[in-house]
């Protein structure tokens, strides 16, 4: 059995945030932010919006595009880090888009979510009956930035992306490698902690019960040596696409599209310089919407899909990396 892509879609908040804007908040300016990143504006959620909204509308389009109906969805996997509810939003997005005969839940990965959420629909499918996975990466970093850090807060912005993974015969696979890895040690680089301990005060009781005083949940902002992650990211990457070219019984001159996790125009440039990949085949819109963590490899395929870009058959590498640390790519036909 193998499966492939057949539907994309995606969705962005409202709210547009310049570099411009940017040096208003904190003391940066477009120049600086442009020439570092290549990222020129990004999108926050504002007001009633929200990752299980964005998350809908995108899985919606994904659907659409695939010409495949809610209930013939078995499995929903929504890829974020940032969930609207600590216990997870995919139950939530399944139920919203009536995919009634599925079940979902939440797969996190940082930023390389979507490529978790993408092997694991085919682990499913693979493994028998599960026809239509519909896999989600939505995320909202801004609600975790700090402001006031100039070296965090002009990175990131939110979103959402979908595609729909259907089975189909194993000579029609479109998934031909993939490459995945985890270091732990590397969570100094880049984190976003949770408190620690569940109480404040454990007080043992004379009459032997347990009195305590319960701590308010806190997350801290997102920390991150970016140094460190720029060298990981152009260390990494290039190596594990290779390997999944390697199981793909491909070299890079058979990559129509590199497709990476759109944190940084640097390190995409880089990685493809040691691929020897032609920037013409890069797709990244990295310059409109910042790093949109889990949701920024699916949201550069949409736009690449509907624009015409990306045709079918054509041979994807796409790579995620971040937090975790955790990394991995995949090449696929669309
Ligand atoms: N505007 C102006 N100056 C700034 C800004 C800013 N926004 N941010 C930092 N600076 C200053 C610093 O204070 C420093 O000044 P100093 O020399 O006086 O001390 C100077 O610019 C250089 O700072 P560096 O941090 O060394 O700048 P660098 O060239 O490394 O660029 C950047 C920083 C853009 C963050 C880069 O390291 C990077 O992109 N790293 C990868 C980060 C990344 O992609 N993270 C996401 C991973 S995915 C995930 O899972 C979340």
């Amino acid at each position: 059995m193998g499966s492939k892509l057949i539907g994309c879609g995606s969705a962005v908040p409202k709210f547009v945030i310049s570099n411009d804007d940017m040096a208003e908040i904190v003391e940066t300016s477009d120049e600086w932010i442009s020439v570092r990143t290549g990222i020129h504006k990004r999108r926050v959620l504002t007001g009633e919006e929200s990752v299980k909204g964005l998350a809908i509308e995108a899985g919606k389009k994904a659907l659409e595009m695939a010409h495949v109906e809610p209930d013939e969805v078995d499995l929903v996997i929504l890829c974020t880090s940032t969930p609207d509810d600590l216990f997870g939003t995919g139950a939530q997005v399944h139920t919203a888009l009536g995919c009634k005969n599925a079940w979902a839940f939440d797969a996190t990965a940082a930023c390389s979510g979507f490529l978790v959420g993408l092997i694991t629909a085919t682990r499913f499918i693979k493994g028998g009956g599960y026809k239509n996975v519909l896999v989600i990466g939505a995320d909202s970093l801004s609600r975790y930035v700090d402001w006031t850090d100039r070296g965090t807060c002009i990175l990131f912005g939110d979103g959402a992306g979908a595609v729909l993974v259907q089975a189909t015969a194993a000579e029609e696979d479109g998934f031909l490698g993939f490459d995945f890895h985890s270091d732990g040690q590397g969570y100094r680089h880049l984190n976003a902690k949770t408190s620690v301990g569940g109480t404040e005060e454990v007080i043992p009781s004379t009459n032997g019960s347990i009195n305590f005083l319960p701590k308010k949940p806190a997350f801290s902002f997102i920390q991150m040596n970016g140094k460190e992650v720029f060298r990981f990211a152009v260390s990494s990457v290039p190596r594990s696409i290779v390997a999944s070219l390697e199981e793909a019984g491909l070299t890079n001159s058979d990559i129509d599209w590199l497709l990476l996790h759109q944190a940084n125009w640097r390190i995409i440039d880089a990685v493809a310089t040691r691929l020897q990949i032609p920037s013409e085949k890069i797709i990244s819109n990295l310059a409109n919407y910042g790093n949109t963590s889990a949701a920024s490899i699916p949201l550069a395929l949409d736009e690449a899909v509907r624009g015409g870009k990306v045709k079918g058959g054509d041979i994807i590498a796409a790579s995620g990396f971040g937090a975790g640390l955790t990394w991995g790519s995949a090449i696929m036909r669309w």
